[in-house]
């Protein structure tokens, strides 16, 4: 079976409303502004951290919120899918006809799209949407005019670390919120062998720490350190872990796939080891049966630029 990454993502969702830290989530919320704000959200995948937090009630009256990923599916995905989820839940979409991408700036060659939801009487805000196709690195290059609240979630752990923060924090002049940051612990249950349990977890996280591209596999705990070297304060921070487990032997919602996910990402990274096939032949099998759990430990932070 092909694996369909915005799928994971759709799927995702149940699990990060569940795990997102909520102490985390009200401090943002009570320093947002009533009125007006401006959103910059990086790796935002197909769109669905903008979904829940309308679906949250958390943004103010009028919001421009730029999405940024750099992967063509993903951003093929949000084009068509946010209109579709906002529609259906009663705002007024105006979307280009053509949707036509266009060159935002000159370092930045890929395309950007907007789409304006509008409030109506049963919904707010009005949300100014712009989808932009690029690499962080050169959006950052680009140097775009900061947001109030720069949103990465579920993005940090795959950036080189600390390296990336100060560019990363130049894309806002007040808030970051920075949530589902891995932090080294993966765990699965029922057991089947300590021991190779314990191994394939931790060769996992190896993987994660050696990925061409950056990574950290134990980014949540380096960042209370890495943050205040970057010169922000820290305003809040908690544990958000997913926690996925079946309710009288069924998944909720689409979590079945997105444990099936969770497997895939294991045999693409590891598939080299000669002892997975067996161990995953046997935890896709307790996923078949409703029997498997899996738990992977992540931290929220809510973090403020210092004045001056
Ligand atoms: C684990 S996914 C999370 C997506 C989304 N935040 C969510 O949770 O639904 C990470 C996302 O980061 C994007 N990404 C990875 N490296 C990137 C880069 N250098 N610039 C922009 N996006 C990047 C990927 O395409 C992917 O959509």
């Amino acid at each position: 079976m092909t694996h369909s990454f915005p799928r994971y993502l759709l799927a995702k969702q149940t699990v990060d409303d569940r795990a997102l830290n909520k102490d985390v989530l009200a401090a943002l919320q009570s320093n947002l502004p009533d009125e007006q704000l401006s959103v910059i959200e990086v790796g935002a995948g197909i769109g669905t951290m903008l979904a829940r937090l309308l679906r949250w009630g958390i943004l103010p009256l009028a919001v421009d919120y730029t999405l940024l990923d750099s992967d063509p599916e993903n951003i093929a995905f949000a084009q068509t899918w946010l209109p579709q989820w906002a529609r259906e839940r009663g705002y007024q979409v105006h979307q280009p006809p053509a949707s036509s991408p266009v060159e935002i700036r000159e370092s930045v060659t890929e395309s950007a799209f907007s789409i304006r939801l509008s409030a109506s009487k049963s919904v707010t805000p009005s949300v100014n949407i712009t989808i932009i196709q690029a690499d962080l690195f050169d959006y950052i290059r680009s140097a775009p005019a900061p947001a109030d609240l720069l949103i990465a979630h579920a993005f940090l752990d795959l950036l080189p670390l600390p390296d990336s923060l100060p560019g990363l924090l130049s894309l806002t002049k007040n808030l970051a919120w920075l949530t589902l940051n891995f932090d080294g612990v993966t765990t699965f249950e029922p057991v089947l062998d300590p021991e190779l349990d314990s191994a394939i977890e931790a060769a996992y996280h190896r993987t994660m720490d050696t990925r061409p591209g950056g990574g950290d596999s134990r980014s949540g705990r380096h960042l209370f350190g890495f943050l205040e070297q970057a010169g922000v304060q820290i305003v809040s921070a908690g544990a958000s872990d997913w926690v996925v487990y079946p309710v009288e032997g069924r998944y909720p919602a689409d979590e079945a796939y997105f444990l099936q996910s969770i497997l895939h990402f294991f045999e693409e990274s590891l598939g080299h080891l000669p002892e997975l096939a067996g161990w995953l032949e046997k935890r896709r099998a307790q996923l078949a049966r409703g029997e498997l759990v899996y738990i992977a430990h992540q931290i929220d932070f809510l973090a403020r630029l210092k004045p001056g």
